[in-house]
């Protein structure tokens, strides 16, 4: 029997990519494939907490006994992130919000017999995690890192800037790391300064080895 050490939390967990509409039948997205967030709201439901997956578009089923809640954009999983904020005790961000979005979206499909190659104009999406950080309370809120270079100092620097107490790093150009792989290679990143490497894991396991450091700082806070 796997041990119920998450009873009495609420995980709030995303995944997957974004999709930021250009037209109805055109989109920004990334590689992302979700496997990463599901995993985890499947571990943490196996380990007794509640859980709210908020899922980008992905090609996965709904992981059984999680409040499964499917969005596109970056502003409806910042709106779907919000709504269940005041319930959450704990947060993961791991899904690969896309960094912008079209300015506007086109009402209709552009036709290129009508233009020249248009260009497109690109704003800004929320930060999510961010805005999260900003009011975590009591919560412990974990974000994700993939790099292709200066992994550390690019995590570190989002650990930091966005207030996270953990942060889980990957350089996804690693054969056995990143988006749509079922192993990942992270190395985790702790508000205090420690890091620590874990070997070519599933994401199963990295999922669990996130967990337990979650529980670890709950029972360090309780004690503190
Ligand atoms: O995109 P970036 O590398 O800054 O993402 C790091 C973390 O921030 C990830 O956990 C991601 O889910 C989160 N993020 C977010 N909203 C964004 C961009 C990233 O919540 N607009």
């Amino acid at each position: 029997l796997t041990s119920q050490d998450l009873a009495g939390e609420h995980l709030l967990v995303t995944a997957g990519p974004t999709r930021e509409r250009i037209d109805p039948v055109r989109y920004l997205s990334n590689d992302s494939s979700g496997l990463m967030g599901y995993a985890l709201a499947r571990a943490a439901r196996q380990r007794g907490a509640q859980v709210t997956l908020v899922s980008g578009p992905t090609a996965l089923p709904a992981p059984l006994g999680v409040n499964l809640r499917r969005v596109e954009s970056a502003a409806q999983m910042l709106d779907a992130v919000l709504a269940t904020l005041p319930a959450a005790t704990l947060v993961i961000k791991a899904a690969a919000v896309a960094d912008y979005r079209p300015c506007q979206m086109a009402a209709q499909k552009l036709k290129k017999q009508q233009m020249a190659a248009p260009s497109l104009a690109l704003e800004k999406t929320p930060d999510i995690l961010s805005q999260i950080a900003a009011c975590k309370g009591d919560r412990l809120v974990v974000g994700f890192a993939a790099e292709t270079e200066r992994l550390l100092e690019h995590a570190r620097d989002k650990l930091e800037r966005k207030g996270l107490d953990l942060i889980v790093a990957n350089d996804v150009t690693q054969a056995g790391a990143g988006f749509e792989c079922a192993t990942n290679i992270v190395q985790i990143l702790h508000a205090d300064g420690r890091c620590e490497a874990l070997p070519c894991l599933t994401k199963w396991a990295v999922a669990h080895a996130l967990l337990d450091r979650l529980v670890a700082l709950r029972c360090q806070r309780a004690v503190d």
